[in-house]
């Protein structure tokens, strides 16, 4: 049955008087996955930021899990804080934490579970992305792509259901690009939805749409 996951309509975001996005329509369902593409500057990661209600909008409307959660004027902060997650272009990490306080402080102080258990979560987090023999070790000891493992896990580690990437792969190796992609396809095969945004063509089944920015206007197309 057709439930309303997520559903961007007719979105525009200005900054100072200058319109960033426009007209951007697209909708998901739960479990459903979607790459972005589109050339430098045309408002990817502003669109990251509406959806992940980091950014008023000002125009249109922002349905997640069959409730308004933005519209111009209102921004519902309470989803924000674990539904939703996004890794940034620049990742973010704590550089004077360990990779599990890294993973593990967002756990204890926003979902207010003890220390101890909120380390156990973080750690299981970090074996499955198959990072934990570097819990102990600082972000700059790390290479990029245990980095991008490490921030895709303090992103993971509070069960969002949707899940933004912002051109994580994009300062890795070919190879390593295609671990940390094989990586996010688990994730979306688990049942979360994903949101790319990316340079890169995929071919696998599991990615269900593409919003491009054209130039002029935003499309989505349907891969599968
Ligand atoms: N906080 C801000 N204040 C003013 N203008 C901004 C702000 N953030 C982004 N912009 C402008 O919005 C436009 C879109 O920026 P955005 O970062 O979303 O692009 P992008 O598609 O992610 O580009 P890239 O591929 O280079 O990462 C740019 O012209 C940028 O200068
Ligand atoms: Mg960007």
């Amino acid at each position: 049955m057709f439930s309303l996951f997520l559903s961007i309509e007719n979105l525009e975001k200005r900054f100072n008087h200058t319109v960033i996005l426009d007209e951007v329509n697209f909708s998901l369902e739960r479990g459903e996955s979607l790459i972005i593409q589109g050339k430098s500057g045309c408002g990817k990661t502003t669109l990251l930021r509406c959806i992940a209600l980091l950014e008023e909008i000002d125009r249109g409307r922002i349905i997640f899990d069959e409730k308004v959660v933005s519209k111009p004027g209102y921004v519902d902060r309470s989803t924000n804080r674990l539904e939703i997650s996004m890794v940034f272009q620049q990742l973010y990490l704590w550089s004077h934490m360990t990779v599990l306080e890294n993973v593990s402080l967002p756990l204890w102080l926003r979902n207010g579970k003890n220390r101890r258990l909120a380390d156990e979560v973080a750690k299981d987090q970090l074996a499955q992305l198959g990072i934990d023999n570097k819990a102990y070790d600082y972000p700059n000891q790390l290479s990029g792509g245990q980095r991008q493992r490490v921030a895709l896990a303090r992103a993971l580690v509070h069960s969002p259901q949707l899940l933004l990437l912002d051109e994580i792969t994009a300062n890795l190796d070919p190879e390593t690009a295609h671990k940390v992609i094989g990586i996010i396809e688990n994730i979306i095969a688990s049942g979360t939805s994903v949101i790319l945004v990316t340079h890169s063509i995929f071919t696998s089944t599991i990615w269900s749409y593409a919003l491009r920015f054209d130039g002029n206007a935003w499309r989505q197309e349907k891969l599968r």
